[in-house]
């Protein structure tokens, strides 16, 4: 069976058990700052199994991408070197959400296997989690799974839960026992059953987890109960793969077979197993998924992540013996293997392939370099341990990502001083006061049963009652005046931040004088978080309060966000279609799109941009939202960002009667006119591919415009003009001085003119040579150069050298009449001279024309003259 049909065949027997298929969420999960990537099937329905969401359904199956790599699931050191870890890989999965549980999970897992893939029981073996009796009993009374192929597996990882056989999806989040199902690859391969010590071999394989979600783990450690109980479970397609198509590697897989063609033949190298090889063929569907969803490679968080894997990659095609770019050759090869299946891939394959090109070409730049230092220092290494100093610097200043070094210290057994590198790691973000802010952990903030209503798509006021607070990370039953917290109501028109749109500010207040500042909103699973300052008295659980959005802030805001979808729809218009968002801001000032272009924008493309959102402007449409689902919405032809996270129901945004339709939360206009009038203040790139407009509304464009003006008449002014004749007053001054500049140098050759009759007298005679040596301040190059023309006119066989300081500069220009230059060279005495001034000159044998900085040497540069004469002639 194909990988393809695999897919199918695993959607198909969960739906016809009830199950809704799900389409796969993006690599960055939605609005959860505890996830690095999405690395589990589960991760987009964490919020139903905490019970903070609820869908039209209990069940659910799907085929979701993941990546592990970064975070706490991370394969990437193991990437090329073992038959089963990948950076990116597809996991198939099957949930319940408070509906089947162990009983259910097991006979529908095993009946998929050996019922629909006809895998033989008896290569079977499964796990459970040492004190899970009940799916112990299920397995081996109700599927007869004999007790020789069962292992209970305890916590093996040296702390209570922190086992094999217990899930957890983070430090914090949905957790539980589980059971494995493993295949046995044969006796052939080398390695033991789950439990035994050689289990780390290649000849059992897990191909499917089956967790039992419990409990939602906070950041104390401590397990509380799910509202009900839950599945989710995922097996890996690549390996289910491998054992359909009878092999025992992933790699040797038909989804691989293709990929490691491509890149052994953008490396020009043979295709023969290697692991570099490997590397780079898994490598490629992390990079190219991960840039389709949306990620860069940059310094901090995901973005970084990305660069490592990039990195690693150029190194293993450099290690097969690459010459250039080869990298994003391979992107073509993964959009025929996989595109059909995700349609992201296809649309956005000009734009992987660039921002690779583009991370390829920086980093070849130091890959050589960085590698010879690397060489030098373990030439001179005493022990096995590369220090952390020489890591650092291989990090800081080449661009090594620690695991990249790592990789080659392990090609020789040796391995690196982690926690040195990590202190000279603290050390710099010390000095730099840029810790970044990814991993704050709002989850641990949070209970489970937390939900708020939001009520400000209506109201920018309303009634709301505190049902928690925090204060610096932790629960507390009171804020009191003068504290900063966080504090979550049961209901709030706040806003918070999301889709680009930035949090509400505004305060809450209570009876007597009780008033808390909101700087910011958040969210977190269904909670929103008001962050701020106790300015007056102090709130407790329970309190109920008045809350005030600042609405002028917010509907500023509005503006912009509307008008930043009218945007969208004209960059589709004016630029084409191939126009993807890749990120926007939102606030009260300004708005700001970036999204997927090749090239500047050009002035004509901007002014037609205006044009056409403030043509929607002034038609002052009424701006119209709808809930829906999101099947329809996409036959709307609503524009949602791809692979991104959408619920059961969406709320589809519209303007302009089908101009511009969006899926979006956000807060918006009541009709385009609000907008008022729009326009572009800067175009610019920010990464390969991707360009950024930002852009002002209403008043602000207003103000911007009026500070236009206001220079506009200064400028006048200046000119003694007005805002009618400011254009021609200034072209004649630009005449005018044109005029001047002319003059100016007239009247400097005729000076130089005349200082060359007075010079000429100056000259010395070197065997019947005149030989001419003087300083002349102020002139520049040229009117040195006519100045020597002349001299040698007016001396017949001469050698001439002018020199003097113009502009901070020293400049040169040496002359030798024709009748000479068989002897001497005016380029050669130029050399000379020019060098006595820290510069540098040269020329043709009869000129020659030079400079330098250093106006010290120029006496003695003229002193040259002379002496370069005697020794010619
Ligand atoms: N979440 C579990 C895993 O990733 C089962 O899907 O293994």
């Amino acid at each position: 069976m194909k990988s393809a049909e695999i897919r199918e065949a695993f959607l198909r027997f969960f739906e016809e058990q009830g199950h809704t298929r799900v389409a796969s969420s993006s690599l960055i999960p939605g609005n959860d700052p505890t996830l690095l990537f999405t690395n589990a099937g589960m991760n987009q329905f964490k919020d139903c199994f905490l019970g903070q969401e609820k869908r039209a359904y209990t069940r659910a199956v799907s085929s979701q991408k993941c990546v592990r790599a970064g975070g706490k699931h991370n394969d990437l050191e193991n990437v090329g070197y073992t038959a089963r870890h990948h950076t990116f890989f597809e996991m198939l999965g099957n949930f319940s959400f408070g509906d089947y549980f162990k009983r259910d999970a097991i006979t529908y897992a095993w009946t998929f296997l050996t019922g629909v893939l006809n895998l033989p029981k008896e290569k079977l073996w499964v796990t459970v989690y040492a004190s899970d009796d009940e799916a112990y009993d299920i397995w081996t009374r109700e599927i007869g799974v004999p007790a020789e192929r069962m292992v209970r597996i305890g916590d093996n990882k040296g702390a209570p839960y922190a086992s094999d056989n217990f899930w957890t999806m983070g430090d914090t989040g949905p957790c539980g026992p589980c059971t494995e199902i493993f295949y046995d690859h044969g006796a052939d391969i080398w390695g033991g059953p789950p439990g035994s010590p050689e289990e780390d071999g290649d000849r059992y394989i897990e191909i499917w987890n089956n967790v039992f979600m419990q409990f939602n783990r906070t950041a104390d450690g401590v397990l509380h109960p799910l509202p009900a109980p839950s599945v989710d479970t995922g097996m890996g397609l690549e390996r289910v793969s491998a054992v359909l198509q009878h092999v025992n590697s992933n790699y040797e897989i038909d989804l691989f077979q293709s990929l490691l063609a491509a890149a052994a033949n953008a490396i020009g190298c043979s295709n023969d197993n290697q692991a570099s090889l490997k590397v780079v063929a898994d490598h490629i569907r992390s990079c190219g998924f991960l840039i389709a969803d949306g990620v860069l490679p940059s310094n901090e968080g995901r973005g970084y992540v990305l660069r490592r894997i990039i990195r690693r990659a150029c190194r293993h095609g450099n290690k097969l013996g690459v010459k250039g770019s080869f990298f994003y050759q391979i992107v073509a090869a993964l959009v025929a293997e996989m595109g059909e299946a995700f349609p992201e891939l296809k649309n956005q394959q000009a734009h992987i392939e660039r921002v690779l090109k583009a991370e390829e070409e920086q980093f070849a730049k130091t890959l050589e370099q960085g590698l010879k230092i690397l060489e030098q220092d373990l030439a001179e290494l005493k022990g096995t341990i590369v220090p952390g100093d020489v890591v650092f610097k291989l990090y800081d200043t080449y661009g090594f990502p620690m695991d990249l070094t790592g990789d080659i210290a392990r090609e020789r057994n040796l391995t690196l001083d982690e926690a040195g590198f990590e202190r000279e790691m603290d050390a710099q973000r010390e000095r730099a006061r840029s810790a970044s802010s990814f991993g704050m952990d709002y989850n641990s903030l949070v209970k489970v049963d937390v939900a708020t209503q939001f009520t400000g798509y209506k109201a920018t006021a309303g009634e709301g009652k505190v049902v928690a607070l925090y204060k610096d990370g932790i629960a507390v039953e009171q804020l009191s005046e003068g504290e900063d917290g966080v504090v979550i109501l049961d209901q709030t028109p706040f806003y918070a931040e999301s889709g680009g749109q930035i949090g509400d500010s505004g305060y809450l207040t209570a009876g007597g004088d009780v008033r808390f500042d909101v700087s910011d909103t958040t969210k977190t699973g269904g909670a929103f978080l008001h962050h701020g300052v106790q300015v007056s008295g102090s709130l407790k659980v329970g309190t109920s309060v008045s809350t005030e959005v600042a609405a002028e802030v917010r509907q500023a805001t509005s503006l912009n966000h509307s008008a930043t979808h009218l945007l969208h729809s004209a960059l589709r218009q004016v630029l084409g279609d191939h126009v993807q968002q890749k990120g926007s801001l939102v606030d009260s000032q300004r708005l700001r799109f970036d999204f997927s272009h090749f090239e500047a924008i050009k002035p004509d493309q901007i002014k037609a941009l205006e044009d056409i959102v403030n043509a929607e402007v002034r038609k002052n449409t009424a701006v119209e939202t709808e809930e829906t689902d999101i099947e329809t919405a996409k036959k709307k032809g609503a524009m949602a960002l791809f692979g991104e996270k959408y619920g059961d129901s969406v709320r589809v945004l519209s303007m302009g009667g089908g101009f511009s339709v969006e899926l979006c939360g956000g807060i918006h206009a009541n009709r385009t006119g609000d907008i008022a009038l729009f326009k572009i203040v800067s175009e610019s790139g920010v990464a390969a591919g991707v360009r950024r407009i930002e852009a002002v509304t209403g008043a602000v464009a207003l103000e911007y415009l009026n500070a236009a003006e206001e220079q506009l008449k200064e400028a006048a002014n200046l000119v003694k003009g007005n805002r009618d004749n400011v254009l021609d007053k200034l072209s004649a001054v630009l005449e005018r001085n044109r005029l001047l500049e002319k003059q100016l140098e007239q009247l400097q050759a005729k000076a130089a003119s005349a200082a060359g009759d007075d010079l000429s007298g100056s000259a010395v005679d070197v065997k019947g040579v005149k030989v001419l040596a003087a300083r002349l301040d102020g002139q520049d190059g040229k009117a040195l150069l006519a100045l020597v023309d002349q001299l040698k006119n007016k001396l017949g066989r001469a050698v001439i050298l002018l020199g003097g300081v113009h502009e901070d500069k020293v400049v040169l220009v040496a002359g030798v009449t024709k009748d000479l230059t068989g002897q001497l060279k005016a380029g050669d005495l130029m050399k000379q001279a020019a060098a006595a001034v820290g510069g540098k000159g040269g020329g043709r044998p009869d000129m020659a024309q030079g400079g330098g900085v250093d106006a010290a040497g120029l006496e003695a540069a003229l002193a040259l003259a002379v002496p370069f004469a005697e020794q010619g002639i």
